[in-house]
């Protein structure tokens, strides 16, 4: 078992519970409010962003990692006088063979699916984000909670209760009386709309927050699954995680890039970072510390833990976006988002049990 460490009394758990969904809350309305408030034509990449997103939280991962690796090379007897006696630079260069070797570990190749599903994720998420608004955005995202049921069932064959497998099609049902919000939205044309600058397509919003649902069950499961089941360090997970990502990242840059070269006639960099602003540095700050706390609520929680943490969520989103964007309340999406919450609820009431996991991920 984990043991929990704790920063000023509070457990690490509670804390990256708590943290996460005020994160998960600020970053619905800074990338709905960064997509929408300027026309398409002067959109920023959003490849660009999950691409900077990945190098950030990369680089932050391997700092952390490098800093937990102690300088006893291999062999040697901690405190001997050898030790002891050596210099800095020979210090230095122990620990980084160290952190070369634990990252390019045998094993590595491990996070290479769940590194692709969630740069899948990070580009469809931009997708939602521009053609939903934040709130129904936030509330429709709640089906990974189903998704990830689903894949934990699958995968780490958790058991559930009779009234969880109820709290889920309670979900659904939520889900989907929000959605006839989006549509009314749709019909009522700037009830929701921040600056109406940039046109929404609610039905292209919804296929891509369907799809990111499934990516996040699959790719969240899949991350513990790695990471209680093999004994590595969780930063230097998260470093392979980054490192995994960075060839699918790069992939949608180079193909918008050989399109538009043509067209725009602007070098590689300039290209990247075109419309590229404030705002869009502030989704990728956000979406940088969403992912470093997503991994610390992994370990030491779970990700049905993960999925309470983010529906409380809704509850931010929701006020902020009525103070924020004079966002439409209408009673059915009070009553969607009332019964997305009780489906939480009832599903947090008997946590499940994993009874069985993976045994083929024991062995590197
Ligand atoms: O919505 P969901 O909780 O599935 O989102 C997870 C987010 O956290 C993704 O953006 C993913 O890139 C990020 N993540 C991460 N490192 C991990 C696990 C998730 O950056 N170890």
């Amino acid at each position: 078992a984990n043991a929990v460490p704790s920063l000023c009394g509070i457990p690490l758990k509670y804390l990256s519970l708590l943290t996460l969904a005020v994160q998960n809350s600020a970053l619905t309305i800074i990338m709905h409010y960064s997509r929408v408030s300027t026309p398409a034509s002067q959109a920023y990449s959003a490849a660009t962003a999950v691409l900077m997103t990945e190098l950030l939280k990369g680089t932050i991962s391997l700092i952390i990692a490098f800093s937990r690796i102690d300088s006893t090379p291999a062999g040697y007897e901690p405190l001997t006088p050898h030790l002891a006696s050596q210099r800095p630079l020979s210090r230095l260069n122990t620990r980084l063979r160290k952190l070369g070797s634990e990252v390019f570990s045998p094993d590595c190749w491990k996070l290479s699916i769940p590194a692709i599903l969630y740069v899948i994720q990070n580009n469809l998420q931009y997708m939602a984000a521009s053609n939903l608004d934040a709130a129904t955005f936030q509330v429709t995202y709640q089906m990974k909670i189903l998704t990830t049921a689903a894949f934990s069932v699958i995968l780490l064959r958790k058991k559930l209760s009779p009234s969880q497998w109820l709290s889920l099609l309670l979900l659904a049902l939520g889900v989907g009386i929000v959605q006839l919000q989006a549509v009314s939205n749709k019909i009522t044309p700037g009830s929701s709309v921040l600056v109406g600058a940039h046109d929404m397509n609610p039905m292209k919003g919804f296929l891509a927050v369907t799809a990111a649902c499934f990516t996040s069950g699959l790719a969240g499961v899949y991350f513990e699954m790695v990471l209680k089941n093999t004994p590595s360090d969780l930063w230097i997970r998260n470093v392979q995680l980054s490192l995994f990502s960075l060839l699918p990242a790069l992939a949608p840059i180079i193909y918008e890039y050989h399109n538009n070269i043509d067209q725009t006639g602007k070098g590689v960099f300039e290209g990247l970072f075109m419309n590229f602003g404030v705002l869009a540095w502030a989704t990728v700050l956000v979406q940088v510390l969403g992912g470093l706390i997503t991994a610390v609520v992994i370990k030491y929680s779970d990700n049905i833990l993960k999925g309470f943490a983010t529906s409380l969520s809704i509850v931010f989103s929701f006020l902020a976006s009525v103070a924020l964007f004079s966002f439409h309340m209408s009673i059915t999406f009070v009553l969607g988002s009332a019964v997305v919450l009780i489906a939480t609820w009832l599903y947090n009431q008997h946590p499940a049990r994993v009874t069985e996991s993976f045994t083929w991920l024991k062995s590197s």
